[in-house]
């Protein structure tokens, strides 16, 4: 049932061509310039007049809500707060009627995300679900959803149901986008023709970065600690990368945003620092690459997720892997695939329990 892979998480990893093109499926129809989502559709008026959009999950899929955060305010212009379920519901949270409260949830069984929401259900907030496990209790309690079609996701490390994650949010981002007349034709068209196109990058992107990321987990498997840096798009992703590395491998990782290592993480690095930093060409590329020359005076190991083609990164980078060019909007989804393997390589050549990790459930349904 591994389908010839040694566990479930690198199954998962290689079926996301798959998965995310089963969660476009249906939904994103390029020839006749639509996004088709009957779910936000048939409450446009909730989602056209909301004050705000509020996204609570836990893990891997608040990381999810935080790309969201850049995806909706940029191509639609609405205020976006993405809150740990668990701080949101003991805080007495301020939430009204025109605020859309969507959770993301893989297994829609979360505690605290499913407590969170039936708050905001209660004070008269619209309720929505993102969830992966359908008939789930967030799933049942929603207003209304839209389920990513990542399959079943055995792995205790969540992989395809992230990228299943960024995909949904990136399809709702750019159809409120359309309809707030936010985004042109134009702009809306190319968007959707790019993101059809993503299930071939992310296969290219497997392809081409698997052969370098095993080197690099060789290497640096033994590292105590290691650092993630992004910004923008992909300052989640830097999160993102970390989690999965210290949830697998039991490495101590932290993600920051670049520009937050001079206010304190900078003091960490020596010859001694593992430092992975995302350098994608559109996001803030110049700033990008000052923080790594920032880390290199430094004497850090720099890991450097770059674009195809990339010349800056390289001069400053130990090792670079190299990703297919993309628009920012879409960065993180491509981001993902080598991050995600590299922990897998390294929790691999160490001998943890890939599928299983110690302390780990798959579904949290207690608080
Ligand atoms: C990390 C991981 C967890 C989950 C979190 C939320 O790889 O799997 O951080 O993302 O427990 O779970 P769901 O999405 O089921 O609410």
């Amino acid at each position: 049932e591994k389908g010839g892979f040694e566990h479930f998480m690198l199954k998962e990893i290689y079926e996301q061509p798959k998965s995310i093109r089963d969660t476009m499926r249906g939904r994103l129809l390029v020839e006749e310039g639509v996004i088709k989502m009957a779910g936000i559709w048939d409450h446009q008026e909730r989602f056209l007049n909301a004050k705000r959009i509020i996204i609570v999950a836990c893990g891997t899929s608040y990381h999810a809500g935080l790309v969201a955060e850049y995806l909706i305010e940029d191509l639609a212009r609405i205020p976006v707060e993405v809150e740990y379920a668990s701080e949101f519901r003991y805080r007495n949270p301020i939430i009204n009627k025109r605020d859309v409260v969507i959770a993301i949830s893989q297994s829609g069984e979360t505690a605290d995300t499913l407590a969170a929401l039936k708050l905001a259900k209660e004070k008269g907030a619209f309720i929505y679900g993102i969830n992966n496990v359908v008939g789930s209790s967030i799933a049942r309690i929603t207003d209304a959803g839209s389920y990513t079609h990542a399959g079943p996701e055995i792995g205790v490390a969540s992989t395809k149901a992230f990228t299943a994650q960024l995909t949904i949010l990136s399809l709702i981002a750019i159809k409120l986008g359309k309809h707030n007349g936010n985004l042109s034709t134009e702009r809306f068209n190319a968007l959707i023709s790019e993101l059809d196109s993503i299930p071939e990058l992310v296969q290219e992107t497997l392809e081409t970065t698997a052969e370098q990321v095993i080197e690099v987990a060789e290497k640096y498997k033994d590292a105590p600690n290691a650092l993630y840096l992004g910004r923008g798009y992909n300052f989640p992703s830097a999160l993102e990368g970390a989690l999965k590395l210290k949830e697998i491998s039991y490495i101590h990782a932290e993600g920051y945003p670049a520009a937050e290592m001079k206010h304190g993480p900078i003091a960490l690095i020596d010859e001694n620092m593992p430092v992975v930093i995302i350098a994608t060409k559109t996001g803030h590329y110049e700033k990008v690459v000052s923080n790594a020359q920032e880390i290199k005076a430094r004497k850090g190991q720099i890991i450097a997720v770059v674009n195809k083609g990339d010349q800056e990164v390289r001069k400053i980078a130990d090792h670079v892997i190299e990703i297919p060019n993309s628009s920012e909007e879409f960065s993180p989804i491509l981001a993902a695939i080598p991050l995600q393997l590299l922990s897998y390589y390294v929790a691999v050549k160490l001998g943890r329990n890939v599928d299983q990790p110690r302390n780990l459930a798959k579904s949290v349904t207690v608080e």
